[in-house]
């Protein structure tokens, strides 16, 4: 303890880039209204600058800038150690960029080797996946979008740049930016869920945050936004699996978010593992080139991910290595991330002729460009030292970032008879479950350099924040996904005793993320048994959730007074718990993807299609299974607070809209309860009939509101009508003329409704 205080004083004396990012945000806005003229000729010279480099290259080193090998993949934990094996291959120039390895040391050394040792002195790219944080661990991605707030996932995107830079990293394989429509795909916990307009604008917030004011500026990394594309489509929500996907639902559900990513001016994207409609991403020349770089004007480098050149063998578009490599090439994937199919073939390809040099060229080019906006020309070390990166890591302002950033992402889903907050006179609190004094499982999936001895757990939270004269009892009651049940006897014991349970309850952090697809979205374990008995102790039950996908378990929310979506917090868990369960903080979270009554309803999701026989419960032969609700546990968007909102006096000022206008909407919102809180304010519209079906409600809008106990604000909206346009018949995107309803209110399922029309084609990018 006396230790990791004395290291608090210490890096006082730092002051966080973060406190620099007011005046280089200004900067970048600057930047953007530089002239298109100015914008070509800062492209210009540092194409000048690259080709000079690439001048000076053999065959052998151009390849070896296509290239990328993970630190230490052989032995022991990932980067965080140099091997002379390592230092061999970057001295032999065999490598552009390695990935896994950091700390200011390692990064050191092994760029002195390539700047210092190599023929051609190329600076390496260092890359890990810093998804959400680097050591100060961030809610994982859904929770954060559950925020519904890209300011705050911009700002703690920014503290993980800060913090990785400093460690050494020049780039994250982040952010992973895929539309996720199926929680059974253990992928959802990495993104934002469900929605392509919440997934737009956490795409760009991230991008803004990680590449901050430019990426020379130190503590920039570049993002990667991933996995290009339709990744998230993969049938039965099974990794790496098949996706089958029209081109249209493509570009108008899963394109949005790299669209949005790519226009905040990430540097660099990862092409996906799986196929879509037959071809790999990573052979994929309509998806790397056509779209990407074509429609879209994007200049940065490709990536593939792990091994997925390789991977097209047993896709079966490719029958050897060197077939692999050339595919990939020609589709315009610059980057070959651990393959060893670039490295190993693409030089025989070209002696052979079977692939041009300038191809090649090519490739390097984008590499090169992006170690030249990094500054690695200048300095390769981008300023990194180890009494800096010790300064920044956990630095105060990141762990209480990391608080504020956990309670924004709690999501309150029923809190009956007003349960929560807990009151201050209760004598004792029953803390049962396997992950309430769990510090390993709240950093989730992807926790960069995250450990487990920085996390607070639940427990520890409610202890810190505890009024003295409540006592806290503590049982575990079983683990996570074990079959004993011997603990439940002391956990309902402890409950009998104790005024209120609280029940810890839901995934391990290895449930979600990565190759972690699941077939049932229930409480593993005996979880759900211990919760029902502890509900036989006839004591309020609050149940709280950790868990990085949404969960089907319709059983256990009835059987609890309260539930909390709790998600993976990271770091500050347990203190952002305890601010909400003794309301400290009013919860403000709000779901980024629907909760469904059963994993058999997977794929769920709430911008569904009307289809012909809409769902009725109570009538057959319409789109429904015969054995559940066609309603959701919870619907996208839900979420409650301590105070209660009415909603009324939704008005359109112009409903009849033409080419270039924008629809002008209000709605008073009141807060009808007695504390202050913060609301989501959500705006839907139905596009009613159209040239193709349409989705039942969209999102296009929304606005974060606070108001104290009894006040009420007119929320204004102001849509372009530009953001209501769809890919076509034609495959043309524009919005068709017609009549469409309008929803305000405070999820996907409520609200007041309204109607407007369009009266003419407008024509959309
Ligand atoms: C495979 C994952 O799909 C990708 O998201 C990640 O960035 C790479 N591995 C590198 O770790």
């Amino acid at each position: 303890m006396l230790h990791r205080m004395q290291r608090v004083d210490r890096v006082r004396r730092f002051r966080s880039p973060l406190s620099m990012v007011a005046v280089c945000l200004s900067a970048s806005g600057l930047l953007i209204a530089q002239s298109r003229d100015q914008v070509a000729r800062d492209e210009a010279r540092v194409a000048r600058a690259v080709d000079s480099v690439l001048a000076g290259l053999t065959l052998e080193e151009k390849v070896g800038q296509l290239v990328q090998y993970t630190g230490d993949y052989a032995t022991g934990p990932q980067g965080r150690t140099v091997t002379s094996s390592q230092r061999e291959i970057v001295r032999r120039g065999m490598t552009g960029s390695l990935l896994n390895v950091f700390g200011s040391d390692n990064v050191r050394e092994l760029q002195h080797v390539a700047v210092e040792e190599s023929r051609a002195k190329i600076p390496l790219l260092f890359g890990l996946d810093v998804i959400h944080g680097f050591r100060t661990v961030f809610p994982i991605p859904l929770a954060e979008a559950a925020s519904w707030d890209p300011a705050l996932v911009e700002n703690s995107a920014r503290i993980s740049a800060v913090e990785a830079a400093a460690a050494g990293i020049h780039w994250t394989f982040a952010p992973m930016v895929d539309i996720a429509r199926d929680a059974r795909w253990g992928r959802i916990a990495e993104g934002a869920g469900e929605d392509p307009l919440l997934g737009s604008l956490m795409a760009a917030a991230k991008v803004r945050g990680f590449q901050g004011a430019g990426l020379s500026n130190p503590s920039s990394i570049v993002a990667c936004p991933k996995h290009f594309a339709g990744y998230g489509a993969a049938e039965g929500g099974r990794d790496y699996n098949t996706v089958e996907l029209s081109e249209r639902t493509l570009r108008d559900v899963y394109l949005p978010p790299f669209k949005a990513a790519v226009e905040a001016g990430a540097g660099t994207i990862m092409a996906s593992f799986n196929e879509v409609n037959g071809v790999p991403s990573s052979a994929n020349r309509w998806l790397l080139t056509t779209v990407l770089r074509e429609e879209w004007g994007f200049k940065g480098l490709v990536v593939s991910d792990w091994n997925s050149i390789g991977e097209l063998i047993p896709h079966g578009v490719a029958a050897t290595e060197g077939d692999a490599a050339l595919l990939s090439l020609e589709a315009g994937l610059d980057m070959d991330m651990m393959s060893g199919c670039y490295r190993d073939q693409l030089v025989a390809l070209v002696k052979r002729g079977a692939v041009r040099e300038s191809t090649v060229d090519e490739a390097v080019r984008r590499i090169l460009r992006i170690k030249y906006l990094l500054g690695l020309f200048d300095d390769p070390y981008r300023g990194i030292s180890r009494e800096q990166e010790h300064a920044l890591t956990l630095h105060l302002d990141h762990v209480a970032a990391a608080r504020d950033a956990a309670r924004r992402s709690i999501v309150l889903l029923k809190n009956e008879g007003n349960i929560l907050p807990l009151k201050p006179s209760l004598s004792s609190i029953a803390v049962i479950g396997p992950l309430a004094d769990n510090v390993r499982d709240p950093l989730g999936p992807w926790a960069g350099n995250g450990q487990a001895q920085d996390v607070v757990s639940a427990l520890q939270g409610l202890r810190s924040a505890v009024r003295s004269g409540t006592d806290i009892l503590y049982a575990p009651g079983c683990t996570v996904s074990g079959g004993d049940t011997g603990g439940f006897t002391q956990a309902v014991a402890l409950a009998r005793k104790a005024d209120v349970v609280l029940a810890f309850m839901g995934e391990s952090s290895d449930m979600s993320g990565e190759a972690a697809s699941r077939s049932s979205l229930g409480l593993p374990g005996r979880q759900s048994e211990l919760l029902a008995a502890l509900r036989q102790t006839g004591k309020p039950l609050v149940l709280v959730l950790m868990n990085g996908r949404p969960l089907a378990i319709p059983e256990d929310v009835a059987r609890a007074t309260a539930v909390v979506e709790a998600w993976f917090l990271g770091v500050q868990a347990g203190h952002a718990i305890a601010d909400v369960l003794f309301g400290s903080y009013n919860p403000t979270g709000r779901l980024p993807a629907t909760f469904p009554r059963s994993a058999g309803q997977e794929p769920y999701y709430y911008n569904h299609k009307n289809t012909g026989r809409p769902p009725v419960d109570t009538l057959n032969y319409t789109s429904r299974y015969i054995d559940l609700p066609s309603s959701p546990v919870f619907p996208f968007g839900f979420g409650l607070s301590y105070t209660t909102y009415a909603y009324s006096g939704l008005a359109i000022a112009n409903p009849t809209l033409g080419v270039g206008d924008t629809l002008h909407a209000i709605v008073t919102v009141a807060n009808t309860g007695g504390r202050e809180g913060g609301e989501t304010v959500q705006l839907y519209v139905r596009d009613d009939v159209g040239s193709v079906t349409r989705p039942v409600k969209e999102l296009k809008a929304f606005q974060k509101v606070r108001l104290g106990p009894g006040e009420k604000t007119v929320v204004q909206f102001a849509l372009p009508v530009d953001a209501l346009a769809f890919t076509g018949l034609d495959m043309r995107r524009r919005v068709e003329p017609g009549t469409f309803t309008l929803f305000i209110g405070p999820n996907s399922a409520e609200g007041l409704q309204s109607a407007f029309s369009v009266r003419a084609p407008v024509e959309s990018r």
